[in-house]
């Protein structure tokens, strides 16, 4: 991996070094940090760049990226065939969205990131895939860094600080329905989309993950499209015996489904 890296960050800087003018903007991350990079190094600072640090920053944001965004298509698929009439739900709002762009000229064959705020049903349901699977349930560790107080309880420097984002999706003070799976947390009375501060799938504060924004968006364009195209139904070889087994699922680093399968089924 390391190496695959390092040869494509050194395959930009070629391209990079081919550019004219040398100050063209950046097209990617990398680009940008060797451009950051020959400019310290100019100026004689050989120390705050190296290629080390770019390779593993590239790699840490493919290690963060990929097993949580599929994790969670994987969640919202299977809990799409675990409760049928959602799914229905969800379809219904692609087929009319479709039929309108059709009316309009608006090219129709492909839901995209434009078409987002007006599918609230579909953010609804995968905001509550997110409360309902919470993938990270412990969030990643911290460290406090001084003396602090909440509620009354002193939190000492250097603890380490467990994040439960578990807890904060299934409270009662927040969410109607704790242990189901209602879209309806992330619906106003009119049906229109309304997030919650109490949905934190990628924490909150500083440190919190670099990528939602990116995860997000593929997350939902891959969902809308493959429910625009495909019914997606439980396999008939998975333990049906124990549903909520299933979607409760296992917490290893991050929480993953048991075992099962899926059969898809084109819709037209
Ligand atoms: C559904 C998908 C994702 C979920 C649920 C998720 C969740 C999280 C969580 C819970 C954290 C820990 C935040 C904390 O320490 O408080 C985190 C950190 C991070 N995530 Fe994600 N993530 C997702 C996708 C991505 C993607 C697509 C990328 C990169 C393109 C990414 C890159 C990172 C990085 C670099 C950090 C460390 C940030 C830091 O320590 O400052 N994540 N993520």
């Amino acid at each position: 991996m390391f190496q695959f890296v390092q040869g494509e960050v050194l395959k930009r800087r070629q391209l990079l070094n081919c550019q004219q003018p040398k100050s063209s903007p950046a097209q990617c991350l990398t680009d940008a940090y060797n451009l950051a990079k020959v400019q310290a190094e100019s100026a004689g600072d050989f120390e705050t760049y190296s290629d080390f640090q770019i390779v593993r920053v590239c790699m840490e944001l493919f290690f963060g990226g990929t097993a949580t965004t599929a994790r969670s298509l994987e969640w919202l698929l299977l809990y799409m065939a675990a409760y049928p009439d959602e799914q229905s739900k969800v379809q219904q709002e692609l087929d009319q969205l479709i039929h309108r762009n059709q009316d309009t000229n608006k090219s129709a064959e492909e839901i995209c990131l434009d078409d987002r705020d007006s599918l609230h049903y579909t953010q609804a349901v995968i905001d509550e895939c997110y409360r309902r699977v919470s993938l990270s349930s412990n969030g990643t560790f911290h460290r406090a860094t001084r003396d602090a107080e909440l509620r009354g309880y002193l939190i000492p420097k250097d603890a380490a600080l467990m994040p439960l984002a578990y807890a904060v999706h299934h409270s009662e003070r927040h969410w109607s329905h704790p242990q189901g799976f209602h879209p309806g947390h992330f619906l106003d009375n009119d049906g229109r989309y309304q997030p919650s501060r109490y949905l934190i799938p990628f924490m909150i504060g500083r440190r919190a993950c670099l990528g939602e924004g990116l995860a997000r968006q593929e997350i939902f364009l891959i969902f809308a499209n493959l429910m625009r195209r495909y019914r997606v139904e439980l396999g008939s070889d998975c333990c049906y015996g124990d549903r909520e087994k299933l979607l409760e699922g296992r917490l290893s680093l991050i929480r993953v489904p048991e075992k099962h399968t899926l059969r898809f089924s084109r819709r037209f």
